[in-house]
């Protein structure tokens, strides 16, 4: 990799595009769409089923000219390159980068320290498979005989975000006879009101963790561990309720998981991108194989697309470089996810993990502290709730939020009028962003004068307006990859590593330190700065009984 690229700030690409916001600044979208009556059609493009209008954005041809051009300064094909072939991108880590190995084709060959990764992936999903098949049909039985019905996913982070939003995406597809949980939090309310109303005798646990040493999902891991066992009577029931999902053999074995019981995959899956990999299995069991397969199917188009299609039509190269026209040049600090589908319920909670775990750093790849914004934050909920809980700001505020807009032509469940109604909203609401409506059209409606500026919309809010056809495994698998691949160009281009999080680590070795003196009955020596003792000592005092 290019360790010698001219610092991002001093590149002309950089330099053009400061001089060129400045041109633009206040250009209004009534101005550009006035003077262009073809411009929605011209800022627009299709791949893979993705219709992509980016028209309602503050850019002209020329702003994206300079933001390709600074993409092909940062060496963004050859690193689009590196990690399709498995070097080393994660060098904090020193590890590959390979989450697109995980839908590739059987036949598909990608070498990581000399051996092809491919035949793996393809084991571990035919062995998850195998498994899905026999919770699906009843084969696979708990320890008293009893069927299957419940499947509790304990694991956080990477190991619950990605499943449990793709269960909530494809719930429509899922086997209505299974009920499904995600705990992850170490707060023991979340385990308890999880499992109250399961029998123990027909719930299945999947301990899911890529290192196997995470505090909350062991904790949680223990307590379903002395809940199955006091409830069905022996040790030996562990064996027909939990199984394992991981890197870790050695500490999954310490856990007391038979190692035929886990499901592997490896240093080379990043947590945030891992559940197109073994941590799927909650979800495979939801919706079967099958399913899962097309999902991988649909990751893969949009991988292929990304590897190969010219920046100016590349779907998330376009998503990435509008994203840092706004960060970089007009100070916007977050960017609103706003799928119009209630089925992506989770969606932003995911895409918060991927973006900010990836992208929220402030040094270099040299670990020099930089001198430009790194990732936004990303925020958001679905259409139509939203726009009766925050996007007044969004129209009316003084921060600029760029929003991207999700959709779907078909609905799954058809409920005449919802989807229309739904999809009427969506477009109202992108065309209101950008257009507004001035003072002029305000007071022409004959509104009291008093009123007029607060009923004045500005306008010129940006959008983004993804379309697909239906809501299925395979298009989310695309729409997933497209914001994978956005955070990647994102992060190449700030040149920052988006593959490693020691930024969560001081406060998990903090937490070790203050765990015994919570747990002590004697009075512990505190040494922490007066706050942090004072909250300590006064916790200790009124929590009543240790829990
Ligand atoms: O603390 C952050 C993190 O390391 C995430 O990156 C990861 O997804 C999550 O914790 C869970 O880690 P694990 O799968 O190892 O339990």
């Amino acid at each position: 990799m290019s360790v010698n690229i001219t610092p991002l700030t001093q590149r002309p690409a950089w330099k053009a595009l400061e001089e060129h916001y400045q041109k633009i600044r206040t250009l209004h979208l009534r101005t550009l769409f006035d003077e262009d009556p073809r411009r929605g059609e011209r800022f627009a493009t299709e791949a893979v089923g993705m219709y992509f209008d980016y028209s309602k954005n503050r850019i002209t041809e020329e702003t994206m000219r300079l933001l390709q051009q600074l993409a092909e300064s940062s060496g963004l094909q050859e690193r689009i390159d590196a990690m399709f072939m498995g070097e080393k991108i994660n060098v904090t880590e020193q590890r590959a980068v390979l989450h697109v190995a995980l839908r590739a084709p059987r036949d598909q060959s990608i070498i990581v320290d000399g051996e092809n990764v491919v035949p793996q992936v393809h084991a571990v999903l035919d062995k998850m498979a195998d498994f899905s098949n026999q919770v699906r049909s009843g084969t696979w039985k708990g320890y008293t005989g009893k069927r299957i019905r419940n499947i509790v996913n304990i694991g956080i982070g990477g190991s619950d975000l990605g499943p449990h939003m793709a269960y909530e995406a494809l719930k429509y597809y899922s086997d209505r006879g299974l009920v499904l949980c995600f705990v992850s939090n170490v707060d023991g309310n979340e385990f308890v009101e999880s499992t109250r109303d399961l029998d123990p005798a027909e719930t299945l646990f999947i301990v899911s963790s890529k290192t196997f040493t995470t505090q909350e999902t062991l904790t949680n891991a223990h307590s379903a561990r002395a809940w199955c066992v006091q409830a069905l009577g022996n040790e030996q029931a562990v064996a027909k309720h939990f199984v394992a999902v991981s890197t870790n053999t050695e500490e999954v074995e310490k856990f007391g998981i038979d190692t035929k019981n886990m499901f592997e995959f490896w240093d080379w899956v990043g947590g945030r991108y891992s559940y197109d990999s073994a941590i799927g299995l909650s979800l495979m069991i939801a919706i079967g194989p099958e399913r899962f397969r097309e999902m991988l199917a649909g990751f893969h188009a949009m991988d292929e697309h990304f590897r190969t299609t010219p920046f100016e039509r590349n779907l998330p190269v376009l998503l990435g470089l509008i994203g840092i026209w706004y960060n970089n040049f007009f100070g916007a600090q977050t960017v609103a996810i706003l799928p119009y589908d209630h089925y992506l319920g989770f969606l932003s909670a995911y895409l918060q993990q991927l973006d900010m775990e990836s992208n929220g750093k402030h040094v270099d790849l040299e670990g020099r502290k930089v001198d430009y914004q790194t990732g936004p934050i990303i925020w958001g909920q679905p259409g139509t709730n939203g726009q009766h809980a925050f996007y007044q700001l969004i129209h009316q505020g003084t921060k600029l939020i760029p929003c991207d807009f999700i959709g779907f032509y078909q609905p799954l469940n058809k409920l005449k009028p919802h989807h229309d109604l739904l999809m009427a909203n969506f477009f109202a609401q992108t065309e209101a962003l950008a257009f507004g409506k001035t003072a002029e059209e305000v007071a022409a409606d004959g509104v009291a004068t008093f009123q007029v500026p607060h009923r004045t919309f500005e306008g010129n809010r940006p959008t983004n307006t993804i379309l697909m056809e239906r809501l299925t495994p395979e298009t989310l698998g695309k729409l997933i990859a497209l914001y994978e691949h956005k955070v990647f160009v994102q992060g190449t281009i700030w040149h920052i590593n988006s593959f490693d999080q020691w930024g969560v680590e001081l406060g998990k070795v903090l937490a070790n330190r203050i765990i015994p003196e919570l747990e002590s009955t004697d009075e512990p020596r505190l040494t922490h700065d007066s706050s942090t003792n004072t909250l300590i000592r006064r916790y200790r005092k009124l929590r009543g009984e240790p829990s």
